[in-house]
């Protein structure tokens, strides 16, 4: 599929999506979050496809935000509206993705796009990569998940004083936050995601989507965490995935899923 504002390729099992406006640091415009969720949604339903990599175009900036000039004018409910459908179909459908999604930070993550980096499963940043969220600088505050994920991911303190400075912090300090899970030079960026994900895809696709599923539990309200961890724990014994990586370790040789 032609996208316009996006490109998706795929090698090897591992799907690279690029933000690609770079003339506006890949800012996320209505129809950029669109195409996003069409990318995402197309990739969940490739069982070829077992990782998605996230990332900008150009070597200046991952996401430099929601585009301004977009909802500069808006009214309050539509202001209201912007935020619920951005959740809805972006934030929350990448973090429910069964599939794992890398964001490859390789520049500016700002507003929008540190909230989109933060969606994603897990964060590797480039050297040159700095994070923030900006909002309250523009009057508004964060409102694609960024005051829940944030603190999940970095501690309330931490969060708050982010959000208020409306501050940006460095890559080293976002590993020092754990907010991104290594620092690496920016040529080697996409190749250190692709490692990562070729470890990932030596093991159970459906055992993954499982384990996603259950560590997401502990985030949501009014789900039980450990509940949800037995149900996929027992579900887990009725795959193909399963019979396949018990019968492969008894057996001493790897394991071959089926993603079943
Ligand atoms: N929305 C819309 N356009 C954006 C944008 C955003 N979030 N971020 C950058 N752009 C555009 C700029 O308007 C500019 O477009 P132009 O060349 O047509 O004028 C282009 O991208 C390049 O940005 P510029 O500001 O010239 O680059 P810079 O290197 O001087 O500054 C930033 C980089 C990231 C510090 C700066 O662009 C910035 O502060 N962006 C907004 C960040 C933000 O507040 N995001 C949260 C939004 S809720």
């Amino acid at each position: 599929m032609n996208y316009e504002n996006i490109l998706v390729a795929d090698q090897n099992g591992i799907a690279t999506v690029t933000i690609n406006r770079p003339d506006k640091l890949n800012a996320l415009n209505k129809n950029t979050i669109s195409e996003l969720h069409e990318a995402f949604k197309t990739l969940q339903h490739n069982p070829e496809i077992r990782v998605i990599v996230v990332t900008g175009s150009g070597e200046k900036a991952f996401v430099a935000g929601a585009d301004i000039s977009e909802f500069a004018n808006f009214s309050i409910e539509e202001g209201a509206q912007l935020a619920a459908q951005g959740q809805e179909s972006l934030f929350d459908y990448v973090e429910n993705l069964k599939t794992p999604v890398i964001a490859a930070v390789n520049g500016f993550a700002l507003g929008g796009g540190l909230e989109l980096a933060m969606a994603c499963h897990f964060r590797v940043a480039s050297e040159n990569a700095k994070m923030g969220l900006p909002e309250t600088s523009l009057g508004v505050i964060p409102g694609y998940g960024g005051t829940q994920r944030l603190p999940q991911l970095i501690g309330k303190g931490r969060a708050m004083e982010m959000i208020m400075t409306a501050g940006m912090i460095n890559a080293e300090q976002a590993l020092q936050f754990s907010l991104v899970n290594y620092v690496v030079p920016q040529p080697e960026l996409l190749s250190f995601c692709y490692g990562i994900a070729e470890k990932i895809m030596k093991n159970s696709p459906i055992a993954i989507g499982k384990a996603i599923k259950a560590v997401n539990a502990n985030f949501k309200e009014g789900e039980d965490g450990f509940k949800t961890e037995i149900k996929a724990f027992g579900y887990c014994f009725g795959t193909e995935d399963f019979k396949e990586g018990t019968t492969a370790f008894l057996e001493k040789r790897k394991p071959v899923f089926p993603g079943k």
